[in-house]
């Protein structure tokens, strides 16, 4: 079977990308590279020693599209192209939707021509907006977002829903990832974010690599435990497992959301002090203000995922911390 995966050079798709050809599957990478390097590509080649299809295009680009989808025969696609930015969304709200929604649109259009009705797509853990209970659960409804990007995820959402109504022959799995945090355990793939990076795990591991004096704390008083937001940070390496899961799971049409967490939340301060004990490595921070927009506590039911995918969780937090430094502590300046 051969799998189209668009936004397979950045962070998440790398992983997955490995994950697919050690699992026997063929993958054609399409990526603009506009927010990640060719190398993560090169260093996938290199670990799984077989040659990566690697197609440079933008996902708005109806031509460039169908020259794929003419070359190559595609059993499916991964959906992973697009903008992640919260506070760049909220400054460029066109772009984000000309991107997220636009694209996803162009791309389903190039499938349609092309015979391809399976897919799995990357959703987020914000679509259910800023008053569900926690744990989220699947059966929640969306729930009102509050910045763009998280917008543009329930919107393709709603589009991947509609298409599965005027299409029943298609097959659409909504992957709704919690904190996708780690690295391969090979130290040669990791997350390697433009600029100052927005998340916890990118800006505490470049703190320890020397890169940046300290971390802020965004918010000491919220109404959790230790008074710090709590998330459910799970291993990338799990996440791209759950992206094979997904695969297989396609054979029936319809439309389903899946949650991929790992259940249990983890606070910012004990995120801290897990990557201080696992590395050894001392990382200097300081309680700042709140962010704003930040949620103070969720966290997933994974439960439809381990009943219906078969899938769960498995790396230790441990884990994540480890080989989060392995890959910093190889390559500090990322692939540069
Ligand atoms: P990433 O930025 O590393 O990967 C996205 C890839 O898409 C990049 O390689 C980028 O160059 C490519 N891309 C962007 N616009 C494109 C376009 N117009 N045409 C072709 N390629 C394009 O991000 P990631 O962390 O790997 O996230 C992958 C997906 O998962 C995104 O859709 C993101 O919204 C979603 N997601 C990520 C997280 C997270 O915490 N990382 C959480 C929830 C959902
Ligand atoms: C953020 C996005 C979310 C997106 C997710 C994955 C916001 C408001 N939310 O989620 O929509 O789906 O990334 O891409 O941006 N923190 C610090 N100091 C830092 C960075 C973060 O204390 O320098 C704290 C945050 O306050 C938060 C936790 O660490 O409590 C995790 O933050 P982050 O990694 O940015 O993820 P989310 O906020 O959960």
């Amino acid at each position: 079977m051969r799998i189209l995966v668009t936004g397979g050079a950045g962070y998440i798709g790398s992983h997955t990308v490995l994950v697919l050809l050690q699992s026997g599957y063929d993958v054609v990478v399409f990526d603009n590279l506009c927010n990640s390097s060719r190398k993560s590509i090169e260093r996938v080649s290199s670990i799984v020693e077989r040659q990566v299809n690697f197609v440079e295009g933008d996902i708005r680009n109806p031509e460039e599209l169908g020259s794929v989808f003419s070359k190559y025969h595609i059993d499916a696609v991964i959906h992973f192209a697009g903008l992640k930015a919260v506070g760049e969304s909220v400054q460029k709200p066109a772009e984000y939707y000309d991107v997220n929604v636009g694209g996803t649109a162009k791309l389903l259009l190039a499938m349609q021509k092309a015979n391809v009705s399976r897919m799995v797509f990357s959703s987020s853990a914000t679509v259910y907006g800023v008053e569900a209970p926690t744990p989220y659960v699947e059966s929640l409804p969306r729930g009102s977002t509050s910045n763009p990007y998280a917008t543009s995820k329930a919107m393709i959402e709603k589009m991947l829903e509609d298409q599965s109504i005027a299409h029943p022959d298609w097959s659409i799995a909504l992957l709704r990832y919690f904190n996708p945090i780690g690295a391969h355990e090979s130290g040669l793939i990791g997350e390697d974010p433009l600029g100052i990076p927005n998340n916890l795990m990118p800006f505490m591991a470049q703190v320890a690599v020397g890169r940046r004096d300290r971390l802020a704390v965004f918010g000491g008083d919220y109404p959790t435990p230790d008074g710090t937001c709590r998330r459910d940070y799970l291993h990338v390496m799990d996440l791209a497992e759950g992206h094979v899961k997904a695969l297989e799971s396609l054979y029936k049409s319809g439309c389903c959301a899946y949650n991929l967490g790992t259940g249990s939340p983890v606070s910012v301060l004990e995120m801290i002090s897990a990557f201080e004990s696992e590395t050894g490595v001392k990382i200097p921070y300081k309680i700042a203000p709140r962010r704003e927009g930040d949620l103070a506590e969720f966290w997933a039911d994974p439960l439809k995922a381990n009943q219906l995918l078969g899938w769960s969780a498995k790396r230790s937090l441990n884990q994540m911390m480890a080989d989060t430094w392995r890959w910093q502590s190889q390559n500090p300046d990322g692939y540069n």
